[in-house]
């Protein structure tokens, strides 16, 4: 593992880059001070958020900086308060209900953390960028189209008032995949013609309705099996894959064309599979296939083939021998090299901006559902142009601000049926 980013340089280069470091008031303070110490907030303690929290600790340190945890927030209080005490926060530092994001916000914290259900996304992006705060918020980041174009807005804003932010897209930020990526740029297996991308693996859990859960707190359990909070597996979990083939293609697909359907799930509303054709234009196509149905065949993963070559994700490439640039980590985990390369970003004043990207990824992700779901082709101009699409005024309801403001409606628990009998 390389460490080139060492204590020294930290600080040498934090003393030099002042004038980019203005740009984030709160940062700059922290770090000037001689302190050297960081605050995070996190929105969202789950399995994810307890990760997320670890990972930007430890990025803090390789870069001889202390991280610290000052705020929490969940949906429940339990879940705020058993991983804000793993970082030694008090009680009244760990907030719940779905306002307690406003807290966290509103505390002197540098850095927002978001892993709740990526329903919220949108709207706790922005009241984060709008307070000047840098931000990691997980992959994906919406569940409709209105969603993911407000990302991309937010995104603009967060760029004009300098802030960073990185996305939980961590093959971006892994050796085997910038490797490969790099020696795709140098042609090693020429131009990609096609491919396929996979998810295929179980439903990762159910949760049921609780006593003395209200509709609100039995979707915010039960969140990865209702579209309205996870935008369905295709957005929650494929992404990733969507994520690469989107990368690695240096091109947004033109258009999907879906068809999934629902055989095993017992809760909410969504599909257990898709198969997506999704058509990149100049007659490429990639193949976009996931399923949660546990006892089938599994694999995860994406495929390329070239006019001179082929290409396993991060792994394996067969085709010519080209020369590329040694990429050079501080981390050989790209959970926590995201936070890495977020941070010194900061520092060196060109903040990483990743939310048009995983925007524009997840985007993809919700037209291949809304296809399948519709049983209609979806172009990519539907969702981020034309106006009168249906698909580019789609919202899912309820909507992250209809659980701010109290009881929601519990979406019919069965998965949309496309096409007429
Ligand atoms: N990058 C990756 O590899 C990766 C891996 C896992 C999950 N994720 C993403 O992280 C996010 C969280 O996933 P997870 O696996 O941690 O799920 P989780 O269910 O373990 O955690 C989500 C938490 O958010 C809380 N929550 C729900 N609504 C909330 C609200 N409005 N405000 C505050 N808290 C709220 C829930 O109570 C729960 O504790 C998702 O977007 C998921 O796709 C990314």
């Amino acid at each position: 593992m390389n460490t080139p980013w060492t204590r020294r340089s930290f600080i040498e280069a934090s003393t030099l880059t002042g004038a980019a470091l203005a740009a984030s008031p709160l940062m700059a303070a922290n770090i000037n001070s001689g302190t050297k110490t960081l605050k995070a907030g996190l929105i969202g303690c789950g399995g994810r958020g307890n990760g997320a929290i670890k990972n930007w600790i430890e990025a803090c340190k390789l870069l001889g900086i202390e991280g610290k945890l000052v705020a929490c927030a969940d949906a429940f209080k339990d879940k705020a308060v058993g991983v804000g005490k793993q970082h030694g926060l008090s009680e009244d530092k760990c907030y719940d209900g779905f306002d307690g994001y406003q807290k966290v916000i509103a505390s002197d914290c540098d850095f927002v953390l978001m892993a709740t259900p990526p329903g919220f996304r949108p709207l706790h992006f922005d009241a984060a960028v709008e307070a000047g705060k840098h931000c990691f918020i997980e992959k994906p980041v919406a569940v409709d189209p209105v969603g993911a174009r407000a990302v991309i807005a937010t995104g603009e804003k967060a760029k004009a008032k300098g802030l960073g932010v990185a996305t939980g897209t961590q093959r971006r930020h892994s050796a085997g995949y910038l490797m490969n990526k790099a020696r795709i740029d140098a042609g090693a297996i020429g131009e990609i013609k096609g491919g396929i991308i996979q998810w295929n693996g179980r439903i990762p859990w159910i949760k049921r309705r609780q006593d003395g859960d209200t509709n609100a707190s039995y979707m915010a359990r039960n969140w990865l099996n209702f579209t309205e909070l996870s935008g369905d597996h295709i957005v929650e979990q494929h992404v990733h894959n969507i994520d690469v083939a989107i990368w690695y293609l240096g091109r947004i697909p033109v258009s999907a064309l879906g068809f999934g359907g629902r055989a095993r799930r017992e809760t909410g509303n969504q599909f257990d599979f898709f198969s997506v054709d999704l058509d990149f234009g100049d007659d490429v196509h990639i193949h976009s296939q996931c399923r949660q149905i546990a006892g089938c065949y599994d694999r995860v993963g994406e495929m390329f083939t070239g006019t001179e070559g082929s290409c396993l994700g991060g792994g394996k490439i067969n085709g010519k021998e080209v020369q590329v640039p040694e990429i050079k980590l501080e981390s050989g985990n790209g959970q926590v090299q995201e936070h890495v390369a977020l941070i010194k970003s900061i520092i060196a004043g060109e903040p990483l901006n990743e939310s048009k990207q995983i925007a524009e990824s997840t985007m993809v992700a919700i037209m291949s559902r809304m296809s399948a779901y519709t049983g209609q082709m979806v172009r990519w101009v539907d969702v981020m142009e034309n106006e009168k699409s249906p698909f580019y005024n789609y919202a899912c309801t309820p909507g992250a601000l209809a659980f701010e403001k109290g009881e929601i409606e519990l979406p019919e628990e069965v998965p949309p049926v496309p096409g007429k009998a």
